[in-house]
């Protein structure tokens, strides 16, 4: 019999879901936490499985997550590193197991970027430039103005580009004096107890809290009405992230200005993963655009904050 055409029905091949496995740092902030939500939900709504670890601020979790990412032969692997170094030889073993990988948020620094696709988060070092700037804005008097910084964790890109952006703005101006900066982990409880010990040693010379993430300056503002200073009036204050609960203190006149780091890079994320699974190439670098916010700004803004 001539052209007999088999109509007989085949199921299609079931579409494998692209499988992403994700370290994450922690949970040490709001900022963090909506990262997380992020993630999350940028996921689900792509379709992609994902393997989600938080690592609890510690390195060695990050690498335990990552080994396991690597034995569940995962399409991608991205992480967002704790600190900077000591990344190298785990980096290389995940090359060596032929998956890709991104950075988020955070950098490692790596001699050999051959080790990651590419790096999607904001730019700490013009943060910190911009908290500079406001700062020399606001404080025009030629009079000593001493500044103590709260910074986020030792070692970790935000801390160290942060600090840098800061210092390269303010160094012209010889009355600007840096009295005293430690870190405090990025959290609120660190945040308070840095800067009682702040106001303990130094008190009324502080006319100027420079801190690394809102957590650690909302932490900061208590400890300063304990001690019996009024923030935002007696003790300058300038943050970053922007979250809801920092712009709340902004619109009250606790907090001055708030310099903006957008945590929801899910969706980008999501973008990069699709495309690195089509073959296509990524830029090196994926720099989340961002802005600065003052108290004039702030009851307009407060509510509208999506973290
Ligand atoms: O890496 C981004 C920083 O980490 C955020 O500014 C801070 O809130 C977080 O913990």
């Amino acid at each position: 019999v001539k052209n007999v055409v088999n109509l007989t029905y085949q199921e299609p091949a079931p579409v494998r879901k692209i499988v992403l496995g994700f370290s994450q740092l922690g949970s040490e902030s709001a900022w963090r936490n909506a990262n997380t939500m992020s993630i999350r939900e940028a996921a689900e709504e792509a379709g992609i499985e994902l393997h989600f670890e938080n690592a609890d601020q510690s390195q060695t979790k990050q690498f335990e997550a990552i080994r396991s990412f690597i034995k569940q032969k995962v399409d991608v692997i991205a992480i967002a590193p704790v600190i900077e170094s000591g990344w190298e030889p785990i980096l290389k073993e995940v090359k060596q197991a032929g998956i890709p990988l991104i950075m988020l948020d955070r950098l490692a620094n790596v001699s050999d970027p051959s080790l990651y696709v590419t790096y999607i988060g904001s730019d700490f070092y013009e943060e910190g430039r911009k908290a500079g700037k406001y700062v020399i804005d606001k404080m025009s008097s030629k009079d000593n103005i001493g500044i103590v910084e709260l910074v986020g964790t030792e070692g970790s890109t935000p801390s160290i580009a942060r600090g840098k952006g800061f210092r390269d703005v303010i160094k012209d101006r010889a009355n600007f004096k840096i009295l005293k900066s430690e870190p405090a982990d990025f959290t609120f409880e660190q945040g308070k107890k840095v800067m009682k010990s702040f106001l303990t040693k130094m008190g009324g010379e502080i006319r100027v809290l420079y801190s690394h993430n809102d957590d650690m300056a909302l932490g900061a503002i208590e400890a300063i009405e304990e001690y019996g200073l009024r923030p935002g009036k007696d003790i300058i204050i300038i943050s970053v992230d922007g979250t809801n609960k920092a712009f709340e203190k902004m619109a009250q006149g606790k907090i001055n200005s708030v310099v903006e780091c957008n945590p929801l890079l899910g969706p980008n994320l999501m973008q990069a993963v699709n495309e690195l699974i089509q073959g296509r190439s990524l830029p090196k670098r994926i720099v989340t655009p961002e802005s600065v916010f003052t108290e004039t700004m702030a009851e307009a803004e407060v509510g509208k904050r999506k973290y």
